[in-house]
């Protein structure tokens, strides 16, 4: 049982950051959302490195992550030094998950979805293990502007090279899992779904570092094309944002979000 999640599990946080305050903010929020209490049980399905669990499980409450990667359950255990007793962490894939029907009061899954092969069992696994009157929070942690700005060109720039045998993430199920589509889904199947910006916050970068942070190959867009085309394209888009720029050394702001798509009432 492995994926690509297993490579870049080192590079993960760093590639993906989510200031502390603001995580302490999404953490407010996503209590208050669930009317948490002393005994609210969690499970996040993707759990990865813990960049959404790791403030709630500090915070005392029971939460059990499930992640076909180990090694960015390492990562989340290395952070905790050692696993606490309201933790629990398992190595399965979420397609089909190993718990009872109705045991958990919080279902939550940040940037999942589109992982999963098919995206109807998936949430059918969910539905299953979540209590009647529990709370599925689909989570995202949205790129700012620039971000996308330069994943975009990115990818324009490699797909001319790119092999669909070398594609490391699996094909976005339609509907798409995330947003206004996802949400469509849900209501369908007789849930009540509301959208939630738990944190906006402002995030500065030169172009130097955003180039930089892809160098080190740790989002899936990196890993369309072999080792050696990337780095080739990576210097011509380095000139590319040069000219587009007029130096590495201009600060981009832009603002990130993270919004939830809270759903209840899906039994
Ligand atoms: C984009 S990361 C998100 C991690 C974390 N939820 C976060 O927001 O930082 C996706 C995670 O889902 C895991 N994953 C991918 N496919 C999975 C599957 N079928 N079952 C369980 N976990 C899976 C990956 O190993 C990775 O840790």
């Amino acid at each position: 049982m492995s994926n690509y999640y297993d490579g870049i599990a080192p590079l993960y946080d760093v590639s993906r950051p989510l200031p502390s305050l603001i995580s302490e903010q999404v953490t407010d929020c996503i209590l208050e959302l669930v009317k948490a209490t002393p005994e609210t049980k969690f499970l996040e399905p993707g759990i990865g490195t813990g960049r959404t669990a790791l403030p709630i499980i500090k915070r005392g409450y029971s939460y059990t992550g499930v992640d076909i990667s180990k090694e960015m359950m390492d990562e989340l255990k290395r952070k905790l030094h050692e696993v606490p007793d309201n933790l629990t962490l398992i190595q399965a894939d979420a397609s089909s998950l190993m718990f009872e029907d109705d045991g958990f009061d919080v279902v939550l899954t940040t940037h999942v979805l589109h992982l999963l092969p098919n995206l109807f069992q998936g949430l059918s696994e969910i539905r299953r293990v979540l209590k009647p009157s529990g709370y599925y929070l689909a989570c995202e942690n949205l790129q700012t502007q620039h971000q996308k700005d330069f994943e975009g060109q990115l990818r324009a720039m490699l797909a001319p090279y790119q092999e669909k045998s070398l594609q490391t993430t699996q094909v976005i199920s339609y509907p798409s899992p995330y947003g206004e589509e996802l949400a469509q889904v849900l209501i369908q199947q007789g849930a009540t779904v509301e959208r939630v910006t738990a944190a906006r916050w402002q995030v500065e970068q030169t172009v130097g570092e955003l180039l930089d942070a892809y160098e080190l190959r740790p989002y899936g867009v990196c890993w369309l094309v072999p080792e050696n085309i990337f780095f080739q394209v990576m210097r011509e888009f380095r000139k590319w944002c040069l000219e587009r720029y007029g130096s590495e050394d201009v600060v981009l702001a832009s603002e990130a979000t993270f919004e939830i798509t809270v759903v209840s009432n899906w039994a």
